[in-house]
């Protein structure tokens, strides 16, 4: 068992209809058939959406995602249409709502990778490969790789695991053509903001990334380069062979796994509420990773 405790309910406006409840996203349609996208204040981690929400986080990820569409648009085309609020919203959507393409989604999450971690290091540590790819010899737990590699893996489910996939069985599932574009645009995006983020002090360490079709062109949807999707780690305690501080969502997966959660990650049953504290660090530590990225204070609620 894992996904929802309680699957929430969908908001009732004029004109919209409900397509998905996703772990973070509502997803509705408008009349004009565009995708109205809406990020709530839900956290997920280990498969679940937790009972707790995050203040603010729909937002934080909502803006941060523009701010980086706005900065790599030179590369690839970008699913935002606008940020208008649709007549009749709830107040709350302000901030958390992009109105989007609608897209023809490719059923492969496009991971990149800079450093070694996470399941790329489980899998490291077996094999010497990540997705098949051989590595050297000797890295460690945050290491940076000779050069970023495309990891994909095949999108679960609410509930499932994302599985990492060789890129030869992701070419398989989506064809050669659609594979190597996928892969190139995924490596060409990663770097650009790996520099940029490594100028202000923060290293990416990886990344997801969804694209969808349009009319045959590929374009770059849902979130990106949030702390829902990628590693951030402030670059001036980066020491590989140890697990590396972060910005993202590895304290709650930390407190999560902590005696305090008194909560078994493999079990059956669903999380516990997080302590405010837990809370309010997390909050911070979303603000922190908008703020040391964008250079612009987070200005709560606004
Ligand atoms: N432009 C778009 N057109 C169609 N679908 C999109 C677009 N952008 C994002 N999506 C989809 O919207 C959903 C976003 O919701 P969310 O991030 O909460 O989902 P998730 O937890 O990653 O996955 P799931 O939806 O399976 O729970 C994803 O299923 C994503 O593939
Ligand atoms: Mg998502």
């Amino acid at each position: 068992m894992s996904g929802f405790v309680e699957k929430p309910k969908p908001a009732e406006v004029p004109g919209l209809v409900h397509l998905h409840t996703g772990k973070v996203r509502d997803l509705y349609r408008n009349e004009a058939g565009e995708l109205v996208m809406v990020a709530t204040d839900r956290m997920s981690a280990y498969d679940w959406v937790l009972p707790t929400e995050i203040p603010d986080k729909g937002r934080i990820l909502t803006q941060l995602s523009l701010w980086w569409f706005d900065r790599l648009a030179d590369l690839v085309p970008h699913h935002v249409l606008s940020t208008e609020l649709p007549p009749g919203a709830p107040a709350d959507w302000a901030g958390r709502t992009l109105i989007c393409r609608a897209l023809d989604m490719v059923p492969v999450e496009c991971v990149a990778r800079g450093y070694l971690t996470g399941s790329g290091l489980a899998e490291y540590r077996q094999t010497r490969t990540v997705c098949g790819l051989a590595l050297p010899e000797g890295l460690e737990d945050g290491s940076e790789l000779p050069s970023p590699i495309f990891t994909p893996a095949t999108k679960a489910a609410v509930g499932e695991h994302d599985e990492n996939v060789s890129y030869e069985e992701a070419a398989r599932q989506v064809g050669a053509e659609t594979a190597a574009r996928l892969r190139q645009a995924t490596l060409a995006v990663y770097s650009r903001a790996r520099e940029i983020a490594r100028d202000r002090g923060i290293i990416l360490a990886d990344t997801k990334f969804e694209f969808g079709f349009d009319d045959g062109d590929l374009v770059l949807a849902d979130e990106v380069l949030t702390p829902d999707s990628s590693r951030f780690w402030p670059a001036d305690s980066w020491q590989p062979g140890r697990p590396q501080p972060s910005f993202d969502k590895q304290y709650i997966r930390d407190w999560l796994t902590s005696p305090a959660a008194a909560w078994d990650r493999h079990g059956e049953q669903p999380p516990p509420p997080l302590p405010d504290e837990v809370v309010e660090r997390t909050s911070a530590k979303y603000a922190e990773a908008y703020e040391r990225l964008t250079g612009v204070k987070w200005a709560a609620g606004a």
